[in-house]
């Protein structure tokens, strides 16, 4: 069976109060006996990746002295929201691969629908940089999803599978071993509105037929989260759909009670 993964995306949210306070109740929440079963991320912004890492106690995946990927005390890994697709150098305003790492990310979002339209990120410019995370052994949380015209004029599918066919055409299908993928419907996110299990489940299965008609084994281990609207009160009926293996959650990641119902809806036992 795979693993959940529940993944907390804070957009452009937050200071270094609220993400002490808001990692404290969690930790309250979650840990101990209520530990739940499924992967549990949280992406913050960048500038708060260091006081999270302090708040989830130490350290929650970062490198020793030697290089060696540690694992750290803390349950609660940590994502950025997107990254570059280059190394170093003269990039203002960007952050590097392995800077995230650094900080202590284990994860990091490409290709969010806000950074596709608000900044104009084409699918090339997802792949360069799902290709730079993987270099630095963070794993890629690939954001797919159609627009309400697009959905209305029937044209969900070649969507999607446009924005897939760009990174196996380039990457090839070895490279979605190591990652995620979250499929979000554009007219979902941040609008209440969610889209149904059904809807969800059938665009679901269909990512997961295209990466099995590449390779099967890759698919069948393949998480693939819905993000849009989902909520503590649609979480569980959303994940137990067959193809849906958790959420990427945006405003609900933001209250601590109702991500941590959330975390509880992904847990498998
Ligand atoms: P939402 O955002 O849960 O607020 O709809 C989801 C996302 O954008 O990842």
């Amino acid at each position: 069976m795979r693993t959940k993964v529940v993944a907390g995306n804070w957009k452009m949210n937050g200071d270094q109060a609220f993400t002490r306070s808001l990692l404290t109740s969690l930790l309250d929440q979650l840990g101990g006996d209520g530990r739940p079963s499924c992967e549990v991320i949280i992406c913050p912004p960048a500038i708060l990746l260091t006081t999270a890492r302090e708040a989830l106690g130490g350290s929650t995946q970062g490198s020793n002295a030697l290089g060696d990927r540690v694992p750290g005390s803390s349950f609660i890994q940590l994502g950025a929201q997107t990254v570059s697709e280059h190394e170093v150098g003269a990039f203002t305003g960007e952050l590097a691969p392995s800077m995230l790492a650094d900080a202590g990310c284990s994860h990091v979002i490409v290709g969010h629908s806000e950074r596709r339209t608000l900044y104009g990120e084409a699918d090339r410019h997802v792949v360069a940089k799902f290709k730079a995370a993987q270099a630095h052994d963070l794993t890629p949380i690939l954001c797919v999803g159609e627009t309400l015209q697009e959905r209305q004029s029937g044209t969900t599918q070649v969507v999607i599978e446009r924005q897939i066919r760009a990174l196996l055409n380039e990457l090839g299908v070895a490279a979605l071993s190591s990652a995620i993928i979250a499929y979000e419907p554009v007219w979902a996110i941040g609008t209440g509105e969610t889209a149904t299990p059904a809807q969800a489940q059938e665009v679901h299965a269909r990512i997961r037929q295209l990466v099995a008609s590449r390779d099967m084994a890759v698919a069948s281990g393949l998480r693939i989260l819905y993000g849009g609207s989902v909520k503590a009160d649609n979480a569980a009926e959303l994940f137990s759909a067959p193809d849906i293996d958790g959420g990427l959650i945006g405003g609900a990641s933001l209250k601590a009670d109702e991500f941590a119902a959330i975390c509880r809806a992904g847990s498998n036992r």
